[in-house]
């Protein structure tokens, strides 16, 4: 019989994303308007049992690694536990964070097996990282990020590029991967509700790879072999300890090798970053009813790229994305 999570272009999903809140200690503009966003009740939210029945049912039907995310999934009160309940899964966990409270989690982390930290920053520069999060957290953020590569932790920096505000920062970034581990990926600028996303607000691939070409020798900009399901293009400075690369799901999206499924924090499955139409698993858990077929209905009604959005063109289509949520109730 058809593995449930196989989709109709053979694309296996072996990998949820699960947001675990809606709720963050950022506001970063590109994520979540300035008004904030309508919150579900907190009845609708899924407790940590249900967080792990659900991912343990998909488990069972071939998701090998699950990454939590949010809004912030480290402010989460029972946060230990779930993380806890999910290490006893046969999967490899992993989470992105904003980092500003991550320090009371290293041990917990270890002790988790938990290797994969991806932090975002957008900005080495104190003022405009306050601009970008309307929050002034620099310092904590920052000493988080040397925290996690001190400890040996397996860190990607997420940094979302826009134009003439923190484009001129690529270089700097670049250059943090000279001394330090990490593995900064820079990020095209996408649409999500509320988020003012405009094509010329986002800094392409191409442009950043110019960047880069102006500041560096091209024998010393080194392209690593992309890995299975990587969502980003990797390239590494010769004799640098870390990589950088570029996400580019607005002009290369890389949805031929899809293999990611997205739970809400109120129990909503998304069979793609972009779509606007929705399962709900809560519901039917609660009552009792089998959720697989839920599931397996939804994968395969899946778009083979960005939920029918296949050209740049169709980005600037107000119908074709207004249905989606904000990104802070996504998790990226
Ligand atoms: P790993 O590969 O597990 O390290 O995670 P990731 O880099 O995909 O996830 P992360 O949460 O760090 O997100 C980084 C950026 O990639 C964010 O802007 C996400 O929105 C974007 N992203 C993550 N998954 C997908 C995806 O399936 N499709 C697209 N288009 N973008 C994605
Ligand atoms: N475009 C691109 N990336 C975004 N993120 C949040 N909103 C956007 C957006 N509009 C990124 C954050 C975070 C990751 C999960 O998603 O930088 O690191
Ligand atoms: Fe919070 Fe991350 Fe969204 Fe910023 S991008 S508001 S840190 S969830
Ligand atoms: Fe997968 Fe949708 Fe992202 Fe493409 S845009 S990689 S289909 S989640």
């Amino acid at each position: 019989k058809q593995n449930i999570l196989t989709d109709t272009f053979g694309r296996h999903h072996n990998y949820l994303r699960i947001s675990l809140t809606e709720r963050c200690n950022l506001r970063c503009t590109y994520c979540m308007p300035a008004e904030g966003i309508q919150l579900s009740p907190k009845s609708h939210i899924m407790t940590y049992d249900e967080v792990y029945t659900i991912a343990k049912k998909f488990v069972d039907h071939g998701v090998t690694k699950i990454r939590l995310t949010g809004g912030e999934p480290l402010i989460r009160k029972d946060v230990d536990v779930i993380l806890e309940k999910l290490a006893s899964l046969p999967v490899e966990l992993a989470i992105t964070t904003n980092a500003i409270t991550v320090d009371r989690f290293v041990e917990t982390f270890k002790r988790l097996n938990i290797k994969n930290i991806n932090v975002s920053l957008d900005s080495l520069d104190r003022e405009k990282f306050r601009d970008i999060t309307r929050r002034d957290y620099f310092d904590r953020v920052y000493n988080n990020i040397k925290l996690l590569a001190e400890e040996g932790f397996y860190l990607k920096l997420n940094c979302v590029l826009i134009k003439n505000f923190n484009e001129n920062e690529i270089v700097s970034f670049i250059r943090l991967t000279e001394k330090l581990p990490l593995h900064v990926r820079f990020i095209e600028f996408m649409p999500f509700d509320g988020n003012k996303w405009q094509l010329d607000k986002m800094v392409s691939y191409e442009e950043i790879m110019n960047t880069v070409k102006e500041a560096y020798d091209p024998s010393e900009i080194e392209r690593i072999e992309d890995r299975p399901n990587d969502t980003s293009r990797n390239y590494q400075i010769k004799n640098y300890q870390g990589t950088f690369a570029v996400i580019s799901s607005v002009t290369n999206p890389f949805c031929d090798s899809c293999n990611r499924i997205r739970l809400t924090a109120n129990g909503q499955l998304k069979n793609c970053l972009f779509s606007s139409s929705e399962s709900d698993l809560l519901t039917p858990l609660r009552n009792g009813e089998p959720i697989e077929p839920i599931i397996e209905k939804l994968v395969r009604a899946k778009f083979k790229v960005r939920s029918g959005m296949d050209t740049l063109d169709k980005f600037n289509r107000d119908d074709l994305h207004s249905g989606n949520r904000s990104m802070i109730t996504i998790g990226g």
